[in-house]
């Protein structure tokens, strides 16, 4: 989704801004713009539709020069994604913002500023930004004060990045809703909506909370929180993040994370085993206690992590018997939910920034829940700042729009939790902590077994690069892995593809099954394997291409219309987690095969920070 970069500094900052946006690029685009207060202290700004390479290049022939300036890559909203919608935006070539997030008065405040003489030369909600600052700037003279009586008025989400070329040594920023993120430098400081997007010129960072108003200047960051009173924020020193900037050996990020699994798979383990127990303090010190109060979860995620959260449901409720609801944070949040008695919220969520998942996790507090707990992979996000107990997945960077090593690691880290409850409510069958404590210990050793079938996923890839449509099939805890499986495909290939329960197909999706409708399923050795070995005869009888990951010991065999890739043994429980790789790579030679954007897929973003 769009990002924010800005910068004041001695030397000239325009290559900074564009590295910036260039690290921001996995979020999710289709504009981008830059705007510097110039040497001859004028505002001067270049935008471009498509890519940041385009502004880069438009940059070099028209070279822009500045001490002070902020740049933005834009994931279309409110306007279509064009150049004169692109950020920054202008108020009399005097005042200059950039906008994430999304401003629902933005009608009511247009119409306004238009009576007040304004003209408009975008369709952005931005725009009324950019005009009512500058109305204030001329009521009030300085620009701070101006910044924050205009935040009074806008209604909605936002982080802001602004500069003024009649006060051109300060950069202002402003967050409510939007992330924003100060860098620290000597003698010049950085803003960005990521800090990977200022891992080039810093390690040392200031996080804004909601509510809060940046002055930043080249020797000092003033910080005015909600209540307009002066605060002093903690500065964090980053560690990791260059791992992030670099594909290494591999062709995409998708690539490179899928292959990184079994690496962060050990990263989630570390320091949360036992000897034959999860250590219930890996969630926090208060959470045996709190654990001990649970009668029921209650989970809340979107997209990918939405469906570790259904893996989750069959593990809760099948090896602890505690009651698990699961829903999408968009439905959620505008639902009137009748809440559980002692029940654990829980949000999963890779960045920890997603808009959705976040509102939930503000309306659920005060409405009755014991507490919440973010399984999360972003430390500094508002998702773990804003919850009582966290789980950090520690996948790293995930670069790839297409969400591969945070759901492995998500769906570790809510097996965790699974028997963390269990062993708390002592609800665990005899000897079942130890058993899959143990085959925890052997799941990243075992995963990369699982990613040496590479070529043979790239060999079956080949029969999907003609197709349109996809039929996913699973049954029970393997039905959100198929799920899983058909995200991934319609994201990164394009292929319209659907999910089902196998057991399902017969009343409805078999008629769409004929030679053109590749149906792909997971076979793992488990109780329900003679029912989808029937589901899968009913495919095979109506002409239906199938292709299976399965068992070793499942029993199925490559056969006319029959595709078999042959899985090594795992636990029944942690199937879901072996299965999910082959779909992933899967997924990856399809859209390698049809040639599309890989790590940043069309009309997609990484992170999505607006609703
Ligand atoms: O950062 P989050 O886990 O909260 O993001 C949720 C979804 O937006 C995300 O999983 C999305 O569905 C991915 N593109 C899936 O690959």
């Amino acid at each position: 989704m769009c990002g924010i970069v800005g910068a004041v500094a001695e030397r000239n900052i325009t290559a900074i801004l564009i590295e910036g946006l260039k690290r921001l690029e996995y979020r999710g685009y289709d504009s981008a713009g830059i705007a510097v207060i110039d040497n001859d202290g004028q505002l001067s700004r270049l935008r471009r539709s498509g890519k940041v390479a385009e502004l880069d290049q438009a940059q070099t022939l028209e070279p822009l020069s500045g001490r002070l300036g902020i740049a933005h890559t834009r994931w279309a909203t409110h306007g279509a994604p064009c150049e004169r919608n692109a950020h920054p935006h202008f108020s009399s070539h005097e005042l200059a913002v950039v906008h994430n997030g999304i401003i629902e008065n933005h009608q009511a405040l247009r119409e306004q500023l238009k009576d007040l003489g304004y003209l408009f030369t975008s369709d952005t909600d931005t725009e009324v930004i950019v005009h009512l600052l500058h109305h204030k700037l001329h009521e009030l003279g300085d620009l701070a004060t101006a910044l924050k009586a205009a935040v009074q008025e806008l209604h909605g989400a936002y982080g802001l990045a602004v500069i003024s070329a009649s006060q051109p040594d300060r950069l202002l920023a402003a967050r409510s809703g939007s992330p924003l993120v100060i860098g620290l430098g000597l003698g010049e400081n950085f803003l960005a909506s990521d800090p990977l997007a200022l891992r080039q010129v810093t390690d040392r960072f200031v996080y804004l909370e909601e509510g809060d108003i940046a002055e930043i200047r080249r020797e000092s960051v003033r910080i005015w929180d909600l209540n307009g009173q002066d605060v002093q924020r903690e500065t964090v020193q980053h560690q990791d993040g260059a791992e992030a900037a670099d594909k290494g050996e591999y062709r995409h990020f998708m690539l490179k994370e899928i292959h990184e699994q079994p690496k962060v798979v050990q990263r989630t383990l570390e320091g949360r085993l036992g000897d034959a127990q999860v250590l219930v303090e890996a969630f926090g010190p208060q959470a045996a206690e709190l654990f001990a109060k649970v009668r029921n979860v209650q989970i809340i995620a979107c997209g990918t992590s939405y469906h570790a959260g259904m893996v989750a449901r069959y593990w809760l409720e099948g090896l602890t018997g505690i009651p698990c609801q699961v829903e999408v944070a968009s439905e959620f949040r505008y639902r009137k939910v009748a809440v559980q008695p002692d029940s654990l919220f829980v949000t999963i969520s890779q960045s920890g920034e997603t808009a959705d998942t976040l509102a939930a996790l503000r309306n659920a507090k005060g409405a009755g829940y014991l507490a919440s707990l973010a399984i999360c992979n972003v430390a500094t996000s508002s998702l773990v700042r804003e919850s009582d107990l966290t789980l950090l997945t520690n996948a790293g960077p995930e670069i790839g729009v297409a969400s591969t090593k945070a759901f492995t690691t998500q769906l570790v880290g809510l097996l965790l939790l699974t028997l963390a409850l269990g062993q708390v409510h002592k609800r665990l069958a005899p000897g079942l902590e130890a058993e899959l404590v143990e085959e925890l210990r052997r799941l990243p050793s075992r995963l990369g077994e699982v990613l040496s079938m590479e070529k043979a996923v790239e060999k079956v890839a080949e029969l999907f690069a003609e197709k349109h449509h996809t039929l996913f099939l699973g049954r029970g805890v393997q039905y959100p892995v198929a799920m899983e499986g058909a995200l991934k495909l319609k994201e990164i290939s394009y292929i319209h593809a659907e999910a089902y329960p196998a057991g399902e197909l017969k009343h409805g999706p078999l008629a769409l099954v004929d030679s053109d409708m590749p149906v792909v399923t997971v076979a793992p050795n488990d109780e329900l394997l003679e029912k989808l070995k029937s589901n899968l005869q009913e495919v095979r009888a109506r002409g239906g291409q199938l292709i299976v990951f399965a068992a070793e010991q499942a029993g199925l065999e490559d056969g006319e219309g029959t595709h078999v890739v042959s899985m090594p043994h795992c636990h029944e429980v942690l199937a879901p987690i072996y299965y999910t790789l082959p779909l992933q790579l899967l997924s990856y030679y399809v859209a390698v095969l049809r040639g599309t954007d890989v790590d940043q897929p069309r009309n997609l973003a990484k992170s999505v920070t607006v609703e």
